[in-house]
């Protein structure tokens, strides 16, 4: 059985014990609410952890954000796929493809432009193109006003043509992702819940079905109280959670499941920096906790064992050097803390870009390496 003493650094490791917990979290309030999770793989891109999040319960067909992931977890038997990033007509060859193998996958799309293109293109694949409209609900990102005529109008393109089947509406509420209390959160998260149900509805006026009213968000799934009218949440980064969460009060720094194990490779010792083999490319290049009110830098140090050491973060990255420092006013220096050579964990600022950066996570309990995790990158 390997140690993390063994393992070559920077490494991504995954706790287990924390990674299951954060899984019972969501998978217990959403099923106490009496509603699905749809998963986000984006997040880890990892048919194992995915695994695990079924497992976990409460979780029905999963979410993707490229179509080398609705392949790849296709091919691992996930067949209910919805593609939650805008799709575009180039596109519909390889839907198509994936929907002729027999996967249901759903596309999205958020204008009426968008809607005619598409079903001026359907007809040359043969089969029916899924469809969800996405809605923006907090003018955080891309999709159509859910009070606005466009969705009306494009449920009517939609609806009209024989090679696209109106699904739904879904929507992503960002802006949870700048509320910094929990009462914040839960008010964009009925407001995330309340204009997809009315977008539903209005829809539903027209005499047209739109069954499927899909929302979420990590902060807004575990704010929501009331999921009547939602036929699912999706969440992504609660399975691991990261420094954001955290400074959102999302979850606290020791319920994160993702850490890179690192080394010390070098000690500047008038500046009281430590030198680590962990730089972006390790940590990637997120600074998500630059505007939160504490800053954790490129990344929170903890020891190889995953106790937090609060005072020191990752304050500056090169490539493949992250500098260690202490904030101010630690009473500990960073270099009668981290020895050369010895091993260190840091928490990511955003799960989602740290694990891009590995092509295999190490799954870990305490200091024993349980298994290595594959995962996939690229479109
Ligand atoms: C469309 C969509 N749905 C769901 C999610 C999951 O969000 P989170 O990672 O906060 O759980 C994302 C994340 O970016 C998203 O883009």
């Amino acid at each position: 059985m390997l140690s993390l003493s063994n393992l070559p650094t920077p490494a991504c490791l995954i706790d287990k014990v924390k990674m299951q917990n954060n899984i019972a979290r969501l998978s217990t309030h959403i099923g106490s609410l009496g509603c699905r999770i749809r998963p986000h793989v984006k997040t880890h891109k990892s048919v194992e952890i995915t695994q695990a999040i079924f497992e976990g319960g409460n979780a029905s067909g999963i979410t993707v954000s490229t179509l080398k992931e609705a392949k790849h977890f296709f091919a691992h038997g996930y067949k209910d796929v919805l593609y939650a990033v805008g799709i575009v007509p180039s596109k519909l060859e390889d839907v198509a493809q994936l929907l002729n193998q027999g996967c249901h996958l759903t596309i999205i799309l958020d204008s009426v432009d968008m809607a005619t293109r598409v079903v001026d293109s359907a007809s040359a694949f043969g089969c029916i193109f899924p469809v969800m409209i996405e809605l923006d609900t907090d003018g955080h990102r891309s999709g159509a006003d859910p009070q606005g005529q466009e969705i009306i109008n494009i449920a009517n393109v939609l609806h009209q043509s024989e090679h696209t089947e109106l699904k739904g509406v879904m929507t992503h509420a960002g802006e949870s992702y700048n509320c910094f209390s929990h009462e914040e959160q839960r008010t964009i998260a009925r407001q995330e819940r309340d204009l997809s149900i009315l977008a539903a509805n209005r829809i539903r006026q027209q005499g047209i079905e739109c069954a499927e009213v899909s929302i979420g968000s990590t902060p807004t799934a575990f704010a929501i109280d009331d999921l009547t009218g939602i036929t699912e949440v999706r969440a992504g980064v609660y399975v691991l959670f990261d420094l954001v969460m955290a400074g959102l009060q999302v979850c606290k720094n020791e319920n994160i499941a993702m850490s890179v194990l690192a080394s010390v490779i070098g000690h500047q010792q008038h500046k009281d920096w430590v030198i680590t083999d962990a730089g972006w490319m390790a940590m990637s290049r997120d600074r998500g906790t630059a505007s939160h009110p504490v800053d954790q830098g490129y990344g929170l140090v903890c020891t190889v064992e995953g106790k937090v050491k609060a005072d020191f973060i990752i304050a500056d990255a090169n490539q493949e050097h992250g500098i260690l420092q202490h904030r101010n006013g630690s009473s500990e220096t960073a270099i009668s803390s981290f020895p050369l050579a010895s091993k260190l964990r840091i928490l990511p600022n955003h799960a989602c870009s740290t694990a891009a950066q590995y092509d295999h996570f190490f799954l870990v309990e305490n200091d024993t390496v349980l298994a290595e995790l594959s995962t996939i990158s690229g479109w």
